[in-house]
């Protein structure tokens, strides 16, 4: 296991004993964020409630119970033992089910589920050869013409933009933030940090995208969701499995497990390694 994926693990389990909105950030979050947060996830997935979906990462199940009601069936996967038992006893009923799985090796069929997300997850993957097999994974499994949500991958080009900024007009955040979201800014963004000593996966999440679409998945890029601080800094796509004719006209698009470079999908409602080793989690 290394070191990164130590460190996170151990950061994980805290969230098990903890708020249960602090499974997403780390942070509590109010009950309102979560929920509209949820409901701008749901309405990239295209969520109109007769659909099966997979939530990879999900953690205690933050989101992926409130997509009880969008949804005809919601399965929530993470690597981390303790926090599936927190998210079966969160539950509260519902086609809400868990299981404990690595995203880069999904125990589920080839074009099995109508949506797929995995939000806040990627950025905490060990290496972009990690992130590469996780996006494939989510896509293999996904039915054809699906949407899957690769969400909130911290974007390096955008950060380098921000310190440009920050430079160039003095500690702007102070007088333009509330206080619950300067210390995560100062630490992500001022020029004296370092994106290394994060712990994060930071992207160039313009390249990552062009590798996706040069293997024929259609990609729309969007600012993240507004959520703690994320919105500044991290970027969401939502990919677009082609069916099997889109594959037939355009060879590109059967790279990825079947997986168009057609256009990006709309948003429903605008709105806005290593298989963990050696261990139970
Ligand atoms: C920051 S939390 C996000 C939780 C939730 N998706 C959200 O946005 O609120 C990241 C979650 O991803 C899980 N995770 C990280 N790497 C994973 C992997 N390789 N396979 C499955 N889950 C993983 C962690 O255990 C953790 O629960």
């Amino acid at each position: 296991m290394t070191a990164t994926l130590r460190q996170w693990q151990s950061v994980f389990d805290t969230w098990a004993d903890a708020d249960p909105n602090v499974a997403s950030t780390g942070e509590r979050q109010s009950d309102r964020a979560m929920d509209r947060l949820a409901g701008v996830l749901a309405d990239m997935l295209g969520l109109c409630g007769d659909e099966s979906v997979l939530d990879i990462g999900c953690s205690n199940g933050v989101l992926t119970r409130r997509w009880s009601t969008r949804a005809r069936e919601v399965i929530g996967v993470d690597y981390n033992a303790r926090l599936i038992e927190r998210a079966r006893e969160l539950a509260g009923g519902g086609p809400v089910t868990f299981q404990r799985a690595d995203a880069q090796s999904l125990p589920f069929d080839d074009g099995l589920f109508d949506a797929v997300c995995c939000y806040n997850v990627f950025c905490c993957l060990p290496d972009l050869d990690f992130a590469r097999r996780a996006a494939r994974e989510a896509i293999r499994v996904a039915k054809p013409g699906a949407a899957i949500v690769l969400g909130s991958l911290p974007d390096a080009r955008r950060r380098l933009r921000l310190v440009a900024d920050c430079e160039a007009n003095g500690r702007w955040y102070v007088r333009v933030l509330p206080r619950s979201l300067r210390w995560g800014v100062k630490r992500l963004l001022c020029p004296s940090w370092s994106p290394e000593s994060s712990g994060l996966l930071w992207f160039d999440v313009e390249d990552f995208v062009a590798e996706l679409r040069a293997e024929g998945i259609a990609v729309a890029l969007h600012d993240d969701p507004v959520y703690a601080n994320y919105h500044l800094y991290r970027r969401t796509l939502i990919l677009t499995k082609p069916t099997a004719s889109e594959a037939a006209a355009d060879p590109a698009a059967g790279v990825v497990a079947g997986a168009t470079t057609r256009g990006p999908r709309p948003l429903h409602q605008p709105g806005s390694g290593p298989t963990v080793e050696g261990g139970t989690r």
